[in-house]
């Protein structure tokens, strides 16, 4: 009989595209829980259920995808009550994404982020505590967990959390709350934490739609950051890498551990000159963009994020497609796709 597994906000970015890898590249049946925040789309599952062409290069068809997506609305602030429970069949796996996840909203006002974040995690491990002990559970998290990283430093799986902004302690909240239940009640969890990601159909309040938007439509590009000198960087990958990642940890991963699922490390200026060759075929110039000086402008602003990918390595898994095809191929898809680029 076909596997289950359930995607916690499928319907945002990073989800759908994982909801997609599975629907490629296994004959599992998906369950998508989500409460479709302003960052939550149904157009994204509707468009990876029709086969519509998203960019997608890891493809295994195994099965027909007609039937093998269903939806629940769902808030995580809130217990899962027992109609949602009727609607959750026997599940083998669970993929944790739903989250608030801008760390701008987060210096703005951080409530929905300790009640979606930390509450909403803690409400779906109650249930999975209750109701489907066997469900083998990856809760996604990120690199900003760890605070800045120093030059030359890649933070590795059991390094000391330091989160330098609301959003980064959410996570780690959620983080301590899953590791916690695992242990206590030796469910079948591990926490995945993943560097900076970049793929179709982004919101546009993220780095890479709002650069191609930008450079679109010729206006200057902010970075946050003190100049050239002083430029950010974080580590880049595609939503797809870290789909194959997390397919392959469902089928590796042990309990109670930490798994880095790292990039390819670019600085800010790096990343939009290549977005800048796509459309206009040649870099940035230095009036077509400008800096915010961090410190005033964005609070907490951690100059570099790095983790290290060597426990990922050592268990057989690398990125499969590499930073400059990918982010290639997501600004052409962009180009092409422009309502993505609307809100
Ligand atoms: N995007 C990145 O670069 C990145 C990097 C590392 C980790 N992450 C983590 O990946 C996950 C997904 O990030 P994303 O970029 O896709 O974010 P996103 O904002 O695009 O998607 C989040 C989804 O979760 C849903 N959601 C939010 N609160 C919810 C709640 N209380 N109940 C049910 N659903 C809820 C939203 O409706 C949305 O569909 C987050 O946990 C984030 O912390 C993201």
């Amino acid at each position: 009989m076909a596997k289950t597994i359930l995607i916690t906000g499928g319907a945002g970015f990073v989800g759908h595209h994982c909801a997609e890898h599975i629907l490629r590249n296994t004959d599992w049946n998906i369950i998508i829980l989500d409460s479709l925040n302003y960052a939550g789309d149904l157009q994204r599952i509707v468009e990876i259920e029709k086969d519509q062409d998203g960019g997608n290069d890891i493809i295994n068809v195994k099965k027909s995808n007609s039937d093998r997506i269903k939806f629940i609305w769902h808030d995580l602030r809130a217990p899962i009550s027992p109609t949602v429970h009727k609607l959750l069949e026997n599940l083998d796996y669970c993929i944790h994404f739903a989250s608030e996840s801008h760390v701008d909203r987060s210096l703005q006002d951080s409530i929905p982020f300790v009640t979606s974040n930390v509450v909403g995690t803690a409400n779906l491990l109650e249930y999975l505590k209750h109701c489907q002990m066997q469900c083998k559970t990856l809760i996604f998290s990120t690199d900003e967990v760890f605070g800045a990283a120093p030059e030359g430093v890649a933070f590795k799986e059991e390094d000391q959390l330091k989160p330098s902004n609301p959003y980064a302690a959410a996570k780690a909240g959620e983080e301590m709350i899953a590791y916690s239940f695992a242990h206590a009640f030796n469910l079948p969890i591990s926490i995945v934490r993943s560097t900076n990601i970049i793929g179709e159909r982004q919101h546009t309040e993220k780095f890479l739609p709002k650069v191609i938007k930008s450079i679109l439509n010729d206006e200057k590009v902010i970075f946050h950051g003190g100049g050239t000198k002083d430029l950010s960087s974080r580590c880049w990958i595609h939503a797809r890498n870290v789909a194959d990642g997390l397919l392959f940890l469902l089928d590796k991963a042990g309990t109670k551990e930490y798994y880095n699922i790292s990039g390819e490390e670019k600085t800010i200026l790096e990343v939009a000159d290549w977005v800048c060759e796509v459309i206009k075929g040649r870099k940035l110039n230095q009036v077509e963009y400008e800096f915010l000086d961090y410190y005033s402008a964005r609070p907490g602003h951690d100059k570099r994020y790095a983790l290290s990918g060597e426990k990922m390595k050592k268990l057989g898994w690398t990125p499969p497609i590499d930073l400059e095809r990918s982010l290639k191929k997501t600004v052409t898809w962009t180009l092409a796709n422009r309502q993505w680029l609307q809100f």
